[in-house]
């Protein structure tokens, strides 16, 4: 129930990066789509980047040649908004602009039948307020796709005060049957992902401006020991720094200045001189020049003789494995309630989100080496260390050593506070927790859209509870302690969930 069927006939209008895509997928479901653009060249140029993707496709045999022109004829292209008087839904991928756009749907409104339903592809505007100079905003609704949209499954069916709940199933239910993972989101700033992805940006540039590491090592170390898809860097320079700058000044404000969402004023300059990424042929890398960036890499170490496991390390307990099955000389003391790693007296601990100079104070173990967050201990190659200021390089060396003779790579980094993965896994958990607990979308509904829209490895709020909500909630309160900054705070939900001892996801 509640679906279109494929004799529904479907508007698109707007024949740009979006528009046209849309087109493509309504098209490749079976749908008749009349597709609209005010500039004919526009039209022509969305309908050849179509063919040019499929005839890839027959290329690949991934299609035949017969469905490719099924395909395309379904396909009408008109520079007459009337022809679209019959569709059963329109999707507008226009200019984002919301007097543009309230007023090419109030055409709408007089152009169709009031069971048309009308949808909007907007990444940024209110849907209430496109809504709200509507007769019937109740037919109104989100469809928002993500860039490329025949590629990426998510759809996020947004709801804005006045939809009918029955409209926002029927667009739910169409994209599901159109081969897409559509998830429901209300009207809000960024509305899932644009929301929750904004620390995946932001903590890479924080520790860039500390001066953590190089732009290639950051993006190494989110690849290799993240399994992110890309590297912070390498994404915003992909996607257009003017564009990502402009989408977190735009949730900043929206959120009234609040301090998670504040821009870098490194980003900033980076518009400011034109560096706009690979479109201006240089961003935070130099797409003019073929060299393979570098990144950093420690050189082979001597191997440690003794390794005392002192407790179960918690999320990093794959390692006791790779211990075991190695060369070293090693003592396990499984009973114990500390989460160390002592190797030639040198300690080593996950980082909590100080820095592992206020670790090693506080600890009162001078040689102290803080380790990363790993998507998986024991399949990422890479590890990624710290020293305490008060550390001797030979203390780093020894854990250079270890876990080389474990078969990792090291990048050794400079003493950020929650190092680079674990403070961007963190931060995007909580940004998640407080979506869920402002009923942006629900948590399993948050996690598909991060996996979905933009290929996270695994959703923020499934990666806490297996990282362990506490561990969540104090690298947060550490990083809150270590700035003195409010946009560290942990969300509300999160701290409810660290002391009821539940997770996200049953
Ligand atoms: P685009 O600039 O590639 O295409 C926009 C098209 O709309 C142009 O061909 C233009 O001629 C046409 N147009 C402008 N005003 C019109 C009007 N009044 N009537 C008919 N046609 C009109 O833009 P893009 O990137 O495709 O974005 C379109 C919408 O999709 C925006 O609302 C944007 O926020 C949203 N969006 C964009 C994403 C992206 O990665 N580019 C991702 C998801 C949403």
């Amino acid at each position: 129930m509640y679906e279109l069927q494929t004799t529904v006939t479907i508007g698109v209008i707007g024949a740009g990066a979006m528009g046209a895509g849309i087109a493509q997928v309504a098209a490749s479901a079976g749908h008749v789509v009349y597709l609209h653009d005010q500039n004919s060249n526009a039209i022509t140029t969305g309908i050849n980047n179509i063919n040019t993707g499929l005839k890839k496709q027959v290329k690949r045999g991934k299609m035949t040649e017969e469905d490719r022109l099924a395909l395309i004829d379904r396909i009408r292209p008109t520079t007459n908004i009337n022809d679209l008087a019959n569709t059963g839904l329109i999707v507008e991928a226009i200019i984002e602009s919301l007097e543009i756009k309230q007023s090419l749907f109030a055409k709408l409104e007089e152009i169709c039948s009031s069971s048309t339903i009308l949808a909007t592809n907007t990444s940024s505007l209110s849907i209430t307020s496109i809504a709200a100079k509507l007769t019937t905003p109740k037919r109104f609704v989100g469809m928002h796709f993500f860039n490329p949209a025949p590629i990426l499954k998510l759809v996020e069916v947004v709801t804005g005060l006045a939809t009918d709940q029955r409209v926002a199933q029927t667009i739910y239910n169409t994209a599901k049957k159109w081969g897409k993972s559509p998830v429901y989101t209300k009207s809000s700033p960024g509305f899932i992902v644009n929301r929750v992805a904004r620390p995946f940006y932001a903590e890479g540039l924080r520790v860039l401006e500390e001066g953590g590491a190089s732009v290639s090592t950051l993006d190494t170390i989110m690849r290799e020991t993240a399994n992110f898809r890309m590297g912070p860097f390498e994404l915003m320079d992909l996607i257009g720094h003017d564009v990502n700058y402009a989408v977190t000044c735009s949730v900043f404000n929206a959120y009234y200045q609040d301090p998670r969402f504040k821009p870098s004023l490194y980003q900033q300059e980076l518009v400011n001189a034109g560096f706009l990424g690979c479109k201006s042929g240089k961003g935070f890398y130099d797409y003019n020049n073929d060299e393979k960036p570098s990144y950093s890499e420690e050189s082979i170490q001597a191997i440690p003789k003794n390794v005392l496991v002192d407790g179960d390390l918690g999320v990093a307990s794959p390692l006791i494995d790779l211990i075991k099955n190695s060369q070293l000389s090693s003592k396990i003391n499984a009973d114990s309630t500390e989460s160390k790693l002592v190797v030639d007296a040198v300690t080593i601990v996950l980082t909590n989100g100080l820095s592992a100079s206020e670790v090693a104070r506080k600890s009162n173990q001078e040689n102290l080496i803080v380790f990363d967050l790993a998507f998986d201990y024991l399949s990422s190659n890479r590890i990624v260390l710290a020293k305490a200021e008060q550390a001797s390089d030979l203390a780093l060396n020894t854990a250079i050593g270890f876990f080389q003779a474990l078969g990792k790579k090291v990048t050794v980094i400079n003493d950020i506070p929650g190092l680079l993965v674990m403070r961007t896994v963190c931060m995007l958990a909580n940004e998640a927790a407080d979506a869920v607990n402002q009923n942006v979308a629900s948590a399993v509904d948050v996690d598909i859209a991060m996996c979905k829209g933009v290929n996270y490895p695994k959703g923020p709020l499934l990666w806490a509870d297996e990282l362990g909500v506490d561990t969540v909630f104090t690298v947060l309160t550490n990083l809150q302690e270590s700035y003195g900054e409010d946009r560290y705070r942990p969300s509300i939900l999160l701290r409810k969930k660290y002391f009821s001892r539940t997770n996200f996801h049953i």
